[in-house]
């Protein structure tokens, strides 16, 4: 029996050049040696956009569009959304009734986005149990393997504290205990050096036009010992440089000693790295923009992996129910 992943992906909005470097190319890769259930989180979307859904069935589209386009195959991968498989919230109310408080209270996660996110009211019931529904997206398929970026590591670790308790409580192995597979580290930084997010509008989009990625790439900071042509650069400390590494490794070494010999100039460096990346996204954009023309074979892939998906979980929830004495007659 092949090992199983589940991971998953909120809609929030379009997905930009992190989430295909960081996250996609990872599943693209994954869906070959393993069982793999890819989600949108849906659910963990509305804890923090509930005032605000209007947008959220486009986004889904949308971002299945891009995932479809970079590789992630139907017939490999089941593709679905974590609201159409009620299991989730079961599965979740169960994990609920076994979860201290304080350990979601103390969850670093949930403290940094109360203290950073201001603009949002995150103080509610729900939000609290934002890592209790991930534990049980990610035990109602029995996963063995999560793939996740470094900030979800606490989400882990708490889905196999309620594990362990799960199993302990109820007297037999019903989870195993996943582990977390971190995304690749390549990890490209935002246009401005920061972490690549929405928030600070220093991304680029999967789905960006090639102007717009010239305009977006012509106002990144450079090295900012290098001010007239004939200074010699430093690529290290230079997130332009950084870019090359992760979309054109050949090239990078070379650009790294024409920048430190001064034999090339910031300007003309940032226009070959936009021309490189509008060149790695063309494919994905076109399949992309097909997959959008006739959306319903999204639909009918994300029908597939509801079935999927849910066939396996409903053997998740009937062991538990019984575990626990919830019937469904009586
Ligand atoms: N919390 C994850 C994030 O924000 C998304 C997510 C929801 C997830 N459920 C999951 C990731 C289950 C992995 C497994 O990125
Ligand atoms: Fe950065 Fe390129 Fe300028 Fe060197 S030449 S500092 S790598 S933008």
């Amino acid at each position: 029996m092949r090992k199983k992943i589940l991971s998953g992906m909120r809609p929030t909005g379009k997905l930009h050049l992190g989430h295909l470097v960081g996250t996609l190319d990872n599943w693209v890769g994954l869906q070959e040696e393993y069982d793999c259930f890819f989600m949108v989180a849906d659910w963990h979307a509305l804890m923090s956009e509930y005032e605000n859904p209007a947008q959220m069935g486009d986004t889904i589209i949308d971002n299945v569009a891009d995932w479809l386009a970079c590789g992630i195959s139907p017939q490999k991968a089941s593709l679905f959304i974590q609201s159409q498989v009620p299991s989730h919230l079961e599965l979740y109310m169960f994990l609920s009734l076994l979860t201290p408080l304080g350990w979601l209270e103390r969850c670093p996660t949930y403290k940094e986005q109360l203290r950073e996110i201001k603009n949002r009211d995150l103080k509610t019931y729900a939000f609290l149990g934002y890592p209790v529904l991930q534990a049980a997206d990610i035990l109602l398929y029995k996963s063995d393997i999560v793939p996740v970026g470094e900030d979800q590591l606490p989400h882990l670790e708490l889905t196999r504290e309620i594990a362990r308790k799960f199993n302990s409580i109820y007297k037999k192995k019903t989870f195993p205990e996943p582990q977390a597979l971190l995304d690749k580290v390549s990890r490209l930084r935002g246009l401005d050096g920061r972490k690549m997010s929405k928030s600070y509008s220093n991304y680029i989009n999967i789905s960006e036009e090639p102007d717009e990625i010239r305009k977006k790439i012509k106002d990144m900071f450079t090295d900012p010992a290098r001010i007239k042509l004939n200074d010699p650069g430093h690529p290290d400390k230079c997130n332009v440089h950084s870019y090359y590494a992760v979309f054109a490794p050949q090239r990078a070494p070379q650009i790294d000693q024409l920048c430190r010999k001064a034999q090339i100039g910031c300007t003309q460096c940032k226009k070959e790295l936009a021309e490189i990346l509008i060149a790695h996204l063309a494919p994905v954009q076109k399949k992309r923009k097909a997959l959008l023309q006739d959306k319903g074979y999204i639909r009918d892939v994300l029908h597939q992996g509801k079935e999927k998906a849910s066939a396996v979980a409903q053997e998740t929830i009937v062991s538990v129910r019984k575990l626990l004495q919830v019937h469904y007659e009586l």
